[in-house]
């Protein structure tokens, strides 16, 4: 990964793709791919994962490790997921289209992950990433827009044959959207009704951080959620993921997909949200860099090291596949 990011460091003037991608250099970076204000959010995603430590178990046989999981019906190779980041120009500073983007996603990722595209003012956002669905898997991340306009755009991602879509409710904090044309707006349990009603697909709701909103998504219909803060990106002084992520488990109780993001970089990471209860994890800035680095090869080969650290350590705790990830494999110390 050194040199994917060194290569990266040349492509782009806006994030410093770091030794440690937390947010301390970047802080209050937006437009940029920092967090909102002072940071502390985005830093804190990635500070409280370390308070999650691994219980080593050896006492095992010697079994192949085998941690593919289901997304919706698809197989994939490993429970990571490429997070929805839009606007790369203007993110990054990297001249890069959207659809250069999303291919270097999906090629990278092959019929191993999935990609979840993102969505903007502009329409080109949510679009132009479409137009790689048909090399692979995509889920189109809609903004939560006004009513018209939402449904305008479930029809348009739903005509590029994406059989699961998202919503990444939490912009409705995304200053920038709210005062422009199209405005993103607050969305409440009958509002989700009314996507996942029209969608008629698979609705995942992305930016969920409390059991009550977790809970309002389940009654709305929705076949999963994220538990997500934006990368930290729209309120500052935030809980991270991780530490709301076992709560929200509990009280929706198996009755919808739960993924996570925020902060996950490594395989050991991965393993922790899962044995706190997460279906999958969705990664964001690392795979940006990857692409951006190295097009489909640095996207390839992050994923392959995701993988192989989180095979490696389910060995270590005595897991062999993901059924075996249970909460006594690790410690929490928050
Ligand atoms: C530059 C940037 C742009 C983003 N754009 C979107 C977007 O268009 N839609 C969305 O749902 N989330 C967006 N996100 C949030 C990510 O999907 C994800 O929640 C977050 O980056 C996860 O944290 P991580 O980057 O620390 O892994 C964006 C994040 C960054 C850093």
């Amino acid at each position: 990964m050194k040199e994917i990011k060194d290569k990266a460091r040349n492509k782009m003037t806006k994030c410093r793709a770091c030794k440690e991608c937390n947010g301390v250099v970047c802080a209050g970076e937006t437009p940029g791919c920092g967090g909102k204000g002072n940071g502390s959010t985005f830093i804190r995603n990635v500070s409280m994962l370390k308070k999650v430590l691994l219980n080593m178990n050896v006492v095992a046989d010697n079994t192949p490790v085998d941690c593919s999981a289901d997304f919706f019906g698809t197989r994939v190779s490993l429970p990571v997921y490429v997070a929805p980041i839009g606007n790369i120009e203007a993110n990054y500073g990297a001249k890069m289209s959207e659809l250069e983007y999303t291919k270097a996603l999906v090629d990278g990722c092959g019929k191993d992950s999935i990609v979840f595209s993102g969505d903007g003012a502009n329409l080109d956002v949510l679009m132009e990433p479409l137009q790689a669905v048909s090399d692979g898997w995509i889920v189109p991340t809609i903004k939560p827009w006004q009513s018209d306009e939402m449904k305008r755009r479930i029809d348009m991602v739903k005509t590029s044959n994406c059989s699961v879509c998202c919503s990444d409710i939490d912009a409705a904090g995304l200053i920038s959207l709210k005062k422009g044309t199209p405005a993103v707006e607050f969305k409440n349990e009958e509002h989700l009704k009314e996507i996942v009603d029209y969608a008629k697909i698979p609705v995942i709701f992305k930016g969920i951080m409390t059991k009550d909103a977790a809970l309002s998504a389940l009654h709305a219909g929705a076949a999963g959620i994220v538990v997500s803060n934006h990368g930290g990106r729209v309120l500052q002084d935030g809980l991270s993921t991780i530490e709301v992520l076992e709560e929200i488990v509990r009280a929706v109780d198996g009755r919808m997909k739960i993924f996570v993001d925020g902060g996950f970089r490594s395989g050991s990471d991965v393993f922790k949200a899962l044995a706190l209860g997460a279906d999958g994890v969705l990664i964001g800035r690392p795979f940006s860099i990857a692409a951006i680095g190295d097009g489909q090869e640095g996207v390839r080969k992050y994923l392959n090291q995701l993988q192989d650290e989180l095979k490696d350590t389910m060995m270590m705790c005595g897991c062999r596949k993901l059924s075996d990830i249970k909460r006594n494999c690790v410690t929490v110390q928050f």
